[in-house]
């Protein structure tokens, strides 16, 4: 289409006797050169960006590269369970606040890094198993990805659950031990506690597309969206060096991927030594891609790297750009500009965030509803995440009934004000989520213990 209606322009423009070389090129040239990494990305559609360290905040010459160049940002530790969740129940959100506000504040966009791994777990979560853990994991989702909901693009939610060499399998850890679905029951919770943040499964050593590996995360990506799990993206952390090289066959994972229905991201990107001709592949490989949303490099400077022995980044140890650097922003220039966005599989937020006023507001008592209810059931405890459907008028306020079976305990519920823990137990609306527009719906969620069966809930105007 797009070089069609070129080509219809050009031919009118030779037929009026005024097409100058010089005229031919701006029909099919891309926009002005960008002259940072985030604002070249932008102009095709994407974002740049870096991990940060909370502790170099008070680095100048580091907050002068990273304000000028990026326009994502992911926290190196600071959101990890041993930062956010030091004693169990006990949350600990200064450090990652601290980025969250230095990228918001300049208009840089966040990556949440991670909600649910089998390592930089505090001393506390190390220590468990079984239902207790499952428990105490779901839980940590849903109080982070709550505390930071809406402030964040994409959440890591899962990190690196897949073992390495070749059994295609998942890899043993305490989270593992839990129950196969472990995974989709952090998606399902990720989901109820930060409904407009894309949900990311990110791992390494994925990037080859024949690694039995690779092929692994795959198949369950492609389960996930068969079973309607709610899964949006996968990350790529894309650390390469020699023992796990970039290959050329690296765009047809990216490609196979995307053609699953989710977004990819390049999560982590550091390269040994830097070649530029990789960092410019690696680079054209996301643009040629339509579902690659970005890049995010694993810091700034070389001196910033958790192999700074490397020297894998763009900047070196002065914070000079390096080859590296260049052929990045080139490979980003480079090309023409996307004629359409990018394409999303951000679920439309189904609660309007708290600060969006209610486009009409009913009076009380009007409306009807229904409610309908998937159920994520382990040996021991489940997840429940309920959808509240206004009828043909608007809902201002609802509860929802449900009766659980014996032995079915609430411990805890998200996005609704629950009255009750077990048998007949009561949901009801929280401030942001009351108003629904005729025919919309709303979610909330709940976990417990026990079995909870085939649940039938009601809905009720408020
Ligand atoms: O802050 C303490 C310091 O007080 C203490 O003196 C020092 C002693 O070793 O440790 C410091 O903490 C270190 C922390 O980085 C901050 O520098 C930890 O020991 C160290 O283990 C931790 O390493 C991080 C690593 O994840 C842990 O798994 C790296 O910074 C971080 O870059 C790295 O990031 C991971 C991604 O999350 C997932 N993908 C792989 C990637 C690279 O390993």
């Amino acid at each position: 289409m797009r070089w069609r209606a070129a080509s219809r322009a050009a031919v009118a423009l030779a037929g009026a006797g005024t097409l100058a070389a010089g005229m031919a090129l701006v029909l099919t040239a891309p926009a002005a050169a960008g002259t940072t990494l985030g604002a070249s990305a932008a102009e095709k559609g994407r974002y740049f960006g870096t991990a940060v360290a909370g502790f170099k905040l008070s680095d100048s010459a580091y907050t002068t590269i990273l304000n000028r160049e990026f326009n994502m940002v992911t926290a190196e530790n600071e959101m990890k369970i041993d930062a956010t969740e030091p004693q169990q129940n006990r949350f600990s959100y200064g450090s990652a606040e601290q980025i969250v506000n230095h990228a918001r504040s300049r208009g840089m966009q966040v990556r949440g890094h991670t909600l649910a791994w089998h390592a930089q777990q505090p001393s506390w979560m190390q220590g468990m198993s079984g239902t207790a853990l499952r428990q105490a994991i779901l839980n940590h989702v849903t109080q982070v990805a709550t505390h930071f909901r809406g402030q964040i693009y994409s959440w890591d939610v899962v990190n690196e659950a897949f073992a390495d060499g070749n059994s295609g399998g998942r890899r043993d850890s305490n989270l593992q031990r839990t129950g196969n679905d472990w995974i989709e029951a952090a998606f399902r919770a990720a989901r109820a506690a930060d409904p407009g943040a894309k949900l990311c499964y990110n791992d390494y050593n994925i990037d080859n597309w024949t690694w039995a590996k690779t092929q692994g995360v795959y198949n369950m990506v492609r389960d996930f969206k068969s079973r309607g799990v709610p899964i949006d993206c996968v990350g790529f952390q894309s650390h390469f060096n020699s023992d796990s090289p970039y290959v050329s066959n690296y765009r047809t994972t990216l490609s196979s991927f995307a053609a699953l229905g989710v977004d990819v991201q390049i999560t982590e990107l550091d390269i040994e030594g830097a070649p530029a001709n990789t960092y410019r592949s690696v680079v054209e490989d996301c643009l040629a891609v339509a579902r690659c949303n970005g890049i995010t490099v694993w810091g700034i400077r070389d001196s910033d790297s958790w192999r700074s022995y490397q020297s894998p980044l763009l900047f070196n140890n002065s914070g000079q750009k390096k080859p590296a650097y260049d052929a990045v922003l080139a490979a980003l220039n480079s090309g023409t500009n996307p004629t359409t966005p990018p394409p999303t599989t951000t679920p439309p937020p189904t609660t309007p965030p708290p600060s969006d006023p209610p486009p009409t507001t009913p009076p009380p008592g009007q409306g009807d509803c229904s409610a309908s209810v998937t159920v994520n059931q382990w040996n021991g405890g489940f997840v429940a995440n309920v959808r509240v459907t206004a009828g043909s008028s608007a809902l201002n306020g609802w509860t929802v009934t449900i009766d659980l079976p014996s032995g079915a305990t609430v411990t805890n519920a998200w996005s609704a004000d629950r009255s009750g823990n077990s048998g007949t137990t009561n949901f009801r609306n929280v401030s942001y989520n009351g108003q629904v527009a005729a025919g919309q719906s709303t979610e909330f969620g709940f976990q417990g213990t026990g079995t909870a069966g085939t649940l039938t809930p009601t809905c009720a105007p408020a």
